[in-house]
């Protein structure tokens, strides 16, 4: 079990990239914001399985969080990580401060259009905003040959997707299906919150969405499936439903039969909120 390289600027990533790259390896990057459980260490694999070498960075990203939400109480473990990073065989992390990521006078935003609009956005205006930022900073950085992405946040895939695509930025961008424990609950690093009593609730979102995207394959009306979802989640002890959407898979535009569809939720369980999304079988 060989530990990986860590490096916290900018320059030191720069210089073991350009020295692989010198030697003819192509490199894979996986994002991520740390506290790593097995949904990451599949996208690490999946790294480790396109390139020649795995970056992996881990990076809180403040200007993804809005003031009122999780920043300070998202969990960090960077010990823990590394040990996980080690055990996988990944080769290098990219563990950059605020500072570094975000010097004094930084003052660029980018807003991605199209995939962004509406359900996480309705509610987290600015998040998508910092997501752009943050992965067109880290991709400029490391200019990696691919990308990878678990589709459990459905929507950043897409939207990381279309800033590749609209900044020409040449990194390939790999979706990797979502991981979930036996009883179908998505890996997720704010699965850490919930109590016991939760996470027996929270499993319920899963097979919901799924019994859903079934029946809308089947026929049934989008409008009274997706209200009905929302219900069984609120009488299954979700406290509040933000939304429960069947969208285009690609561009996140409306459904049509005739087109591969995607269900998309976000749910709140006491604090937490949690998201998912499940395919929509073609008809
Ligand atoms: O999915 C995440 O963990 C984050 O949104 C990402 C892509 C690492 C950007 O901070």
């Amino acid at each position: 079990m060989s530990r990986p390289i860590v490096v916290d600027s900018v320059a030191a990533l720069r210089v073991q990239i350009r020295d692989w790259r010198r030697g003819g390896l192509s490199v894979a990057m996986v994002p991520t914001m740390g506290a790593l459980h097995d949904g990451h260490i599949s996208l690490v694999r999946m790294a480790l399985d396109r390139a020649d070498r795995c970056v992996v960075s881990i990076f809180v990203n403040p200007t993804q969080f809005a003031p009122s939400e999780d920043l300070d109480k998202y969990p960090r473990q960077l010990a823990r990580d590394l040990d996980k990073l080690a055990a996988t065989g990944a080769h290098l992390a990219f563990t950059p401060g605020v500072a570094e990521m975000y010097p004094v006078g930084f003052a660029t935003r980018i807003s991605v259009g199209g995939p962004s609009s509406g359900l996480e956005s309705d509610f987290r205006p600015t998040f998508f905003d910092g997501v752009a930022t943050v992965v067109a900073k880290l991709f400029l950085q490391a200019l990696p040959d691919c990308a990878i992405f678990g589709e459990k946040d459905y929507q950043q895939l897409c939207v990381v997707r279309r800033l590749c695509r609209d900044l020409d930025l040449p990194v390939e961008i790999i979706g990797a299906p979502t991981v979930r424990d036996t009883h179908g609950l998505a890996m997720s690093s704010r699965n850490a919150y919930l109590s016991e009593t939760e996470l027996e609730i929270a499993r319920q979102l899963n097979a919901i969405l799924r019994r859903t995207a079934t029946a809308l394959a089947a026929g049934t009306e989008e409008a009274s499936s997706t209200v009905e979802a929302g219900r069984a989640l609120v009488e299954g002890g979700f406290q509040s439903v933000d939304y429960v959407a069947a969208r285009e898979s690609l561009t996140l535009g409306p459904w049509r039969r005739d087109r591969n569809g995607r269900l998309l939720a976000a749910a709140w369980l006491g604090k937490t909120r949690l998201i998912d999304n499940v395919e929509i079988p073609s008809a």
